[in-house]
């Protein structure tokens, strides 16, 4: 094997344990989320008209997330990652990606993404969007996610009855999550969505979503934010979505820095009359004489 594709490989594994590692760390926080919310350690002070969109993992969440920043925004795609626009409340509070103040300083209407199980998402005053899918397709989408982020090496049906049907994945029983949140499904501040309803007539859903969440939004605009919540679409921005994405955002890392400029002449621009003295101090006691004539 070449020493490039080994270095790519362990780049590859060293993001891929990393988000291993996180998942497992905010596994552990979920527990103790309400504890900082009651204790005031997060200060997150609900408004009437934020937002949180919740779900099981793999039911549709980002789909969703993209649904309520087009219909609530004019929609443009210069964001980085949906969470800088869109955050992931319980992610953003466990890992001090966000504190209080930034709660506070992000426009109204806030919307936030969750998974967290109802008896753990913050009580309003808000509205609550609830996503559930076929428990079956969320399993099968669980799986790919586990084996393409997480390291899962095993086959399907070992994923499915000794860690899914069991429980055993990050934020616990589909079977308890949906249940419990169904329990609320007429609540006056939850919507209770099928993703199967957003496949099967996204029109129809959109406008469910806009008289709940009371939002103003001109009929002519309707076929232009359908287009951009279709899954083609999405996917053509999969690294404005995707998680490993979601990670290098929250670490302050910047997208498309790498291969830069490929230009000469920016020490020139950058370097100021001191810097180039000792630069060129340096140069002259190394001895070294690059030829550059231009
Ligand atoms: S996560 O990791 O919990 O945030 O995942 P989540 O976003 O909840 O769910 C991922 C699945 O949603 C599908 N998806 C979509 N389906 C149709 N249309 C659009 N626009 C769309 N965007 C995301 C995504 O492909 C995952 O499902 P699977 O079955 O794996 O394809």
């Amino acid at each position: 094997m070449n020493s490039l594709i080994k270095k790519s490989l362990s780049l590859v594994l060293k993001t891929t344990s990393l988000v291993l590692r996180e998942s497992i760390e905010l596994l552990t926080n979920i527990a103790s989320i309400n504890d900082f919310i009651r204790t005031g350690y997060l200060d997150y002070i609900p408004r009437p008209d934020d937002i949180f969109i919740v779900s099981y993992p793999r039911s549709g969440t980002t789909w969703m997330q993209m649904i309520l920043y087009q219909l609530s925004t004019e929609g443009k795609m210069d964001f980085s990652h949906i969470s800088e626009v869109c955050p992931w409340f319980d992610r953003m509070l466990s890992f001090n990606i966000m504190d209080g103040d930034d709660l506070e300083n992000l426009p109204s209407p806030r919307i936030f993404k969750s998974h967290l199980p109802y008896k753990q998402i913050p009580r309003g005053p808000c509205k609550y969007i609830y996503i559930a899918r076929d428990g079956k397709d969320v399993a099968v989408s669980y799986f790919h996610f586990y084996t393409s982020h997480l390291n899962f090496t095993g086959s399907f049906s070992e994923f499915f009855e000794n860690y899914f049907m069991r429980g055993k994945v990050q934020y616990g029983s589909w079977f308890q999550h949906v249940a419990e949140w169904k329990k609320h499904q007429k609540d006056p501040d939850v919507l209770f969505i099928h993703y199967e309803d957003l496949v099967n007539d996204l029109e129809t859903t959109l406008k469910r979503i806009i008289h709940f969440c009371e939002f103003d939004v001109p009929q002519e605009r309707i076929p232009e934010i359908m287009e951009r919540c279709r899954f083609q679409f999405m996917k053509k921005y999969e690294n404005k979505f995707d998680h490993i994405s979601a990670v290098i955002w929250e670490k302050g890392y910047k997208q498309n820095a790498f291969i830069r400029k490929g230009k000469s002449g920016s020490g020139r621009e950058y370097l100021n009359d001191e810097q180039e003295k000792i630069f060129a101090k340096e140069l002259n006691k190394m001895n070294i004489n690059l030829d550059m004539t231009f």
